[in-house]
């Protein structure tokens, strides 16, 4: 399977994900400010993904850092690295999950808060890959056999550490021996779906069809979807769940033709200081996504352009939330918290 990250002693090294598929090329990282433009510029994207990044970033800052004011230095580069995206919340998840730690050790010799920090950020990408597999698990048995099953996006594992969320529901489902095949939408305007999710599921042999986002509407209503499987950027405690740009359509035209909605998101998805999708905050991002793919420009010059990366589907679209801990039903109110809550 792809290496999506990896610490290594020259820093960290990423696939460029926005060269794919056509070029595979990795980069490396020195120092947090490289991480952090890293994420802005998507060479690494997908929440698990980022958060990983992000704990990475943090390390290797304080690799670099002098120590002459240990909290100033730590500050700037927490900053640094959550100003980059703004609705994953695995990102701020992960920073804050580091700066505690190094808090934590705050007096100890730099050497061995270095150390630590290294070995946290390590197991935060260790950990995502066995969640993943957790989640796999979870939500291989809701995937009907012989069907297709339809995905949104790119939550695979280049998407995460490893293994991915919803792909990684498909890929368990097809180690489980059922007979899957996928329907990946493209998903405009960065094509994650064109670019991301059919070269990995091609990698691995699994049958794939890809299909522009417009298309989706036509197979749900021609029966031979079996389920919808996405991930999440974020998930309110309510169940509404921020995911790419077009998930909410596809949720409302699943829900039309009585095809099962379902969300694959770690714990660390879950904001559950949030009462509803509304309060999540949504990227919007540069009109040259829209008004250009590859380079080429494919709308006239000064029109005017909205580009939101992400959407809300409400709750009431989402048929279950698939977590490493298990599968979460409505009324998301009382179920996200108490899977959260459980060990
Ligand atoms: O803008 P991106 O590519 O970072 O958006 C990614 C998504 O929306 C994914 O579906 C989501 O992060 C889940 S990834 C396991």
């Amino acid at each position: 399977m792809v290496e999506t990250i990896q610490w290594t002693d020259d820093g960290v090294v990423m696939i460029d994900q926005t060269r794919l598929p056509r070029v595979v090329e990795y980069v490396t990282c020195r120092d947090f400010r490289e991480v952090a433009e890293a994420i802005r510029s998507m060479v690494i994207r997908g929440a698990p993904a980022i958060g990983v990044a992000a704990a990475m970033g943090v390390a290797i800052g304080v690799q670099k850092s002098n120590g002459t004011d240990f909290r100033a230095e730590l500050e700037v580069i927490c900053d640094t690295l959550a100003k980059t995206r703004p609705t994953a919340v695995n990102l701020f998840w992960a920073i804050d999950r580091m700066k505690q730690l190094a808090l934590s050790m705050e007096g100890k010799p730099l050497a061995e808060i270095r150390q630590r920090l290294v070995e946290e950020a390590c197991l935060v990408r260790e950990e995502d890959i066995a969640i993943n597999r957790a989640i796999g698990a979870h939500g291989a048995p809701l995937v009907p056999d012989g069907k297709r099953v339809l995905t949104h996006c790119n939550a695979g594992a280049l998407a995460t550490a490893g293994y991915g969320t919803a792909l990684g529901v498909i890929r368990a489902a097809v180690e489980a021996g059922k007979k899957i095949a996928v329907f990946a939408d493209e998903t405009r305007p960065f094509l994650q779906g064109a670019r991301l999710t059919a070269w990995e599921l091609q990698q691995d042999g699994i049958d794939t069809t890809l299909i522009t986002d417009n298309m989706a509407g036509h197979f749900l209503r021609a029966g031979t979807i079996g389920c919808v499987v996405v991930g999440a950027d974020r998930i309110a405690r309510n169940g509404d769940v921020a995911n790419k740009i077009g998930t909410y359509s596809v949720a409302v035209l699943a829900k039309e033709n009585g095809v099962p909605f379902y969300v694959a998101a770690p714990i660390s998805t879950l904001d559950l200081t949030l009462s509803s999708g509304d309060l999540i905050p949504i990227e919007e991002r540069a009109a040259a996504e829209v008004t250009h793919v590859f380079g080429v420009a494919v709308a006239p010059e000064g029109i005017g352009v909205a580009n939101p990366a992400f959407d809300v589907t409400p709750n009431r679209y989402v048929t279950g939330i698939i977590t490493e801990k298990g599968v979460a039903y409505a009324p998301y109110e009382e179920s996200l918290p108490r899977l959260a809550a459980s060990r």
